[in-house]
């Protein structure tokens, strides 16, 4: 699998643990940073991995900030971006089972790194489940998103 991964100053040390974690697993990774200790956007680092997402050069995105909070709010204005902040493997596995989840937002100051590794693995291999009234959800989601962001 191809993986896109950003953070801001709050997540760049969990970045570098989940980089060789993933290349490890045998998937390729493309950073888009930060490297750096200074102060950053994190809506800058949102949007490279977004478009990598929603352009088909990437298979998933994953996106880390303090609390990830901010991180889920940038991916989730992008179309066809369906991002989770995820925090436990239940709901790393669910996430993916019912929602389709292409972006995993974390948060370096409130998930340790062991548990976070856990979440990334079980949220890169669990697959979409398919069933019907979740893919009905997401129809439905995704006309909200024509409705009242794409203007479709
Ligand atoms: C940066 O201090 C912090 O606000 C950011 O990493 C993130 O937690 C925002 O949601």
């Amino acid at each position: 699998m191809k993986i896109a991964i950003g953070a801001d100053h709050g997540g760049y040390r969990l970045k570098d643990e989940i980089v060789p974690f993933l290349k490890s697993l045998g998937h390729e990774v493309e950073d888009f940073g930060c490297d750096c200790n200074g102060s950053v956007d994190y809506p800058d680092y949102a949007l490279p991995v977004c478009e990598q997402v929603t352009a088909g050069k990437a298979d998933r995105g994953i996106l880390i900030c303090g609390t990830g909070i901010g991180m889920s709010i940038a991916a989730n204005k992008h179309a066809g971006i369906r991002c989770a902040l995820v925090g436990d493997t239940f709901s790393a596995q669910a996430t993916r089972d019912h929602n389709d989840t292409n972006v995993l937002a974390l948060g370096e100051r409130v998930t340790g790194p062991g548990l976070a590794l856990d979440i990334v693995k079980i949220w890169i291999e669990t697959p979409f489940s398919n069933g019907e009234r979740h893919v009905g959800r997401l129809k439905k989601v995704a006309d909200i998103e024509k409705r009242f962001i794409t203007g479709e």
